[in-house]
C-alpha cells in the first residue's frame, strides 16, 4: 500500500515502548568465526536465555541456558564431543536437549526424564542465527538475502553493536533519515526529502532524496567533486524484524537487529561499499580496509546513534507516561508494523493456550492497547 510522504504531526501513544517481538523469526546471537569448537556462547532473545555451542565436530547447537536438574546456567559448563555437560553435576545434554547421561548414576538405572528446550540454529554471512519462536515453522521462514556477501567487488564492513535501549527505538532510528542533523560535524547527509513510502503487514519501504558534500562523498564514490553538492536517493527496506538500507549501488547496508530485553538491543550490521579506489589496492588490504573504515568512520556515526537512543530511553523510562510528537509518516508505518507483529503472535499464542471467556478477556485488553496505541492529531 502506498502511503503519503507528507510530514503531519501524529501523537505517538507510549504503547509502542512495551511491545514485545513476533520470535517466529531468525535472529542474529553472534559472529559465527568467534564461536570455535568446543566451546560455548552464552545469548539472550527478547528474555531467552541461551546457550549456543559448536561441538567439537563443528556443529552447531543451541539450548535453553537453564540446566533440567536445578537451573544453573549451562554455558558455564563444558563440551564434550556432540554433548554440553552442567557445570555443576556435569549431567549431560545433547544437541537436542536431551539428558543423556549423569555421571554418578550407575549406568543399570534409567535416565530420568529431564530435558531442555532446543532451539533451530544456523549459520550464513558469518552470522549465528536461532530461531526463537514455534520450531516447526524455522524451515519456512527465510533468512533474509544478502547477494554482496559473495560478491568480490564488495568491501564488506562487520558492525557490530550494543544499545540500552528498546528495539522499536533502534528501528526508528534507522528509519529517520531525518537525523542526520545529528552527524552535521561527520560530513552526514542534509536536506531529506521522504520522496516514496509504501507497506505492507510485515514491511515499510521508505525512499529518501538526500544531499551530500565533502571529501567523503569522493571517497565513498558518491562524486568526483567532493566540493560540489551530490544528491542521491537513499533507500530503506524494513522486512520484519530486519533491515536492508541502500544508497543508488553506492553502498548497501544489512542491520539484522536482536532484541534482548526491555531496554537492551544487539544489531550485526553488514555493510557492502564500493570504493572509488583501485581494485589492485583494496584486494590485498581488504580486512585492514574494512577495520579502518568502521573504526575512523562509521563507529563515530553510531556513537551518535547510540547516546541520542539512550537517552531517548532513558527520558522513557523515567516517565513512560510522557506523550510525543512525530512528523514522520514512516515512523509511524514502522510502529505499525512492529506492533501488528506483536500482536499477531501475541493472538496466537492466547489462542493456543486458553479458550472461551478466558480468551475473550485477554484478546479484548490487546485490541482495547491496540487501538489507542497511536492516534492522528
Ligand atoms: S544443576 Fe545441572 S547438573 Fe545439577
Ligand atoms: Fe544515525
Amino acid at each position: 500500500m502506498e502511503l503519503a510522504t507528507t510530514l503531519t504531526s501524529q501523537t505517538v501513544q507510549n504503547a509502542i515502548r512495551e511491545i514485545g517481538i513476533n520470535p517466529d523469526y531468525w535472529y542474529p546471537v553472534g559472529w559465527a568465526n568467534k564461536l570455535q569448537p568446543g566451546h560455548i556462547m552464552p545469548v539472550t532473545i527478547w528474555k531467552q536465555a541461551i546457550a549456543v555451542f559448536r561441538d567439537t565436530g563443528g556443529k552447531l547447537h543451541a539450548l535453553e541456558d537453564a540446566c533440567a536438574h536445578k537451573g544453573v546456567a549451562l554455558h558455564k559448563g563444558q563440551i564434550q564431543g556432540k554433548h554440553l555437560l552442567c557445570p555443576y553435576h556435569g549431567w549431560e545434554f545433547n544437541g537436542a536437549g536431551q539428558c543423556v547421561k549423569i555421571p554418578y548414576l550407575p549406568e543399570t538405572h534409567k535416565l530420568p526424564c529431564a530435558q531442555v528446550r532446543s532451539y533451530p540454529v544456523c549459520e550464513k554471512y558469518n552470522l549465528i542465527w536461532v530461531f526463537p519462536g514455534d520450531a516447526s515453522l524455522a524451515t519456512s521462514i527465510p533468512l533474509p538475502e544478502v547477494p554482496e556477501f559473495d560478491d568480490p567487488d564488495c568491501l564488506m564492513v562487520p558492525i557490530p553493536a550494543h544499545f540500552q535501549a528498546h528495539f522499536t527505538i533502534c528501528n526508528e532510528n534507522t528509519m529517520d533519515v531525518f537525523h542526520g542533523f545529528l552527524h552535521k560535524n561527520l560530513q552526514g547527509w542534509f536536506d531529506p526529502v521522504l520522496t516514496s513510502l509504501k507497506t505492507t503487514e510485515s514491511s515499510v519501504h521508505a525512499d529518501y532524496r538526500v544531499s551530500y558534500k565533502g571529501v567523503m562523498t569522493k571517497i565513498l564514490g558518491l562524486s568526483d567533486r567532493g566540493d560540489e553538492v551530490t544528491t542521491r536517493t537513499v533507500s530503506l527496506h524494513y522486512q520484519y524484524p530486519h533491515y536492508h538500507s541502500s544508497l543508488e549501488g553506492v553502498s548497501s547496508l544489512y542491520l539484522m537487529r536482536s532484541p534482548m530485553g526491555a531496554a537492551e538491543t544487539k544489531s550485526f550490521t553488514l555493510m557492502f561499499l564500493r570504493l572509488n579506489l583501485p581494485k589492485w589496492l583494496v584486494q590485498p588490504f581488504k580486512p585492514l580496509i574494512s577495520a579502518y573504515v568502521w573504526r575512523f568512520l562509521f563507529s563515530k556515526f553510531l556513537d551518535q546513534d547510540i547516546e541520542m537512543m539512550e537517552s531517548e530511553q532513558r527520558t522513557y523510562s523515567n516517565n513512560p507516561q510522557r506523550r510525543y510528537v512525530e512528523i514522520n509518516p514512516a515512523i509511524i508505518a514502522l510502529q505499525k508494523v512492529m506492533m501488528r507483529q506483536y500482536e499477531q503472535y501475541r493472538r496466537k499464542t492466547l489462542s493456543s493456550q486458553l479458550s472461551g471467556n478466558q480468551q475473550e478477556e485477554s484478546l479484548s485488553l490487546s485490541e482495547a492497547i491496540s487501538s489507542g496505541r497511536v492516534e492522528s492529531s
